[in-house]
């Protein structure tokens, strides 16, 4: 039934469904199940690998891992409470409560009743505590952890339409958040590897690698890491990423094969002349200035900084519009446009290419596999 109410400042339009419309494909149950367990274990879930994180006892248990028998891979870790309690310094009580809803939410098994040993369940090594592991998810779970104290000053933003910018956040939650970002920075590396193996292999030989927006250095570390011959330029105009990039450098030894500076992109590129065979903009167009001009002018001085064979890579969350038909699991793009909807512009693919047509740059395009998706720009 389709009623229509018309007042002198709104039309509103209703759709009711009666009791002799179709009954729905999903039955009550489904719906309990998505909305009542999904809601309450993925709340917890999250809780836990949160907390889990802060106090500390993931990074002890991939240490412990770690310092064993290094010709095992593993799988699992075993520890005790006690454990947990005496190297962390937490409190006996509360930490039973940790490890009790940790078994309930399938992230701890026990592992011996008698002796009250605990391990990790399957897999959860691999995705919660060794972030060096390609399946590792536990920044990006981490990070949505931090939604919690954020929604206080999102409900304030939502009833006054006033800007607050995450990057206000405290010290903790930016570096958290960074090295979320940078965990899509591995993706598009990898994605890129695969896709242009010949461009790759010359560049594992010699070259020069630009970062716009290089933050903490946290994607930095992933190419540099591969890319041994390759050197570096990084920059950024928060000073406090600036100084944990060069720690990150400096506990590496790259200095000989690093620049990181602070400095905008226009006075970077008016200064130094250099060429560079790569360009990275993982995770920073969103959060650049968004007027349509200034942004061109960056991609001018990017066009200027690129060698004439070389390649803009853009890592970007591609967020379509509200009412385009659903695509796929697009739950993380998403996120990120729910917490920067004010002081972001995020593109879908169409209007991103408009953008891209309207620069210097003559090709461009993106390749998505998976869940992760890469810009490739060319001159
Ligand atoms: C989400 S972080 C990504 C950091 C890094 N690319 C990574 O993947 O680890 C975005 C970074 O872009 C930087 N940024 C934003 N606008 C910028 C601009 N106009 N010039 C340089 N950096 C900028 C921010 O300061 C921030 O450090």
């Amino acid at each position: 039934m389709l009623i229509i109410i018309l007042s002198s400042k709104y039309i509103m339009v209703v759709l009711i469904k009666t009791e002799n419309n179709n009954k729905p494909e999903i039955s009550i149950g489904n719906q309990i199940k998505k909305f009542a367990i999904n809601g309450l274990y993925g709340f917890n879930t999250i809780l836990l690998i949160g907390m889990g994180r802060r106090l500390g006892i993931f990074n002890y248990l991939y240490e412990k891992a770690k310092s064993s028998i290094s010709s095992i891979k593993f799988t699992e870790v075993i520890f005790t409470p006690l454990d947990l309690s005496e190297n962390l310094k937490l409190d006996l009580k509360y930490l039973d409560g940790w490890i009790h809803l940790g078994l309930e939410c399938g992230i701890l098994e026990i592992a011996d009743s008698e002796q009250k040993l605990l391990k990790t369940a399957p897999y959860v090594y691999e995705l919660l505590i060794d972030c060096n592991n390609k399946s590792y998810i536990g920044g990006t779970l981490g990070a949505f952890y931090y939604m919690a104290p954020a929604q206080d000053i999102l409900i304030d933003n939502f009833k006054t339409g006033k800007i607050w910018s995450i990057l206000e956040s405290s010290k903790e939650v930016l570096k958290d958040l960074q090295e979320r970002g940078a965990r899509f920075g591995k993706l598009v590396e990898r994605l890129f590897s695969k896709k242009f193996e010949d461009f790759c292999n010359k560049l594992k030989k010699q070259g020069k690698i630009f970062e716009l927006g290089c933050g903490y250095g946290f994607n930095l570390e992933t190419w540099a890491k591969k890319y041994k011959n390759v050197s570096f330029t990084g920059i950024d105009i928060d000073p406090i990423a600036i100084a944990h990039a060069k720690e990150l450098i400096e506990k590496n030894n790259w200095n000989d094969r690093f620049k990181i500076l602070e400095i905008n992109i226009d006075k970077f590129a008016n200064s130094f002349k250099e060429q560079f065979d790569l360009i990275l903009l993982n995770q920073v167009l969103h959060e650049m200035n968004t007027d349509e001009n200034y942004r061109r002018d960056v991609f001018k001085n990017l066009y200027s900084l690129l060698k004439d064979d070389g390649i803009l890579l853009i890592g970007e969350s591609m967020v379509p519009d509200t009412f385009a038909p659903k695509k796929g699991f697009q739950l993380f793009d998403i996120t990120h446009k729910f917490t920067e909807v004010k002081t972001s512009l995020f593109y879908d693919e169409k209007t991103f290419r408009e953008f891209i047509d309207s620069t210097l740059f003559t090709r461009s395009e993106f390749i998505k596999e998976g869940g992760s998706g890469i810009w490739v720009i060319r001159k």
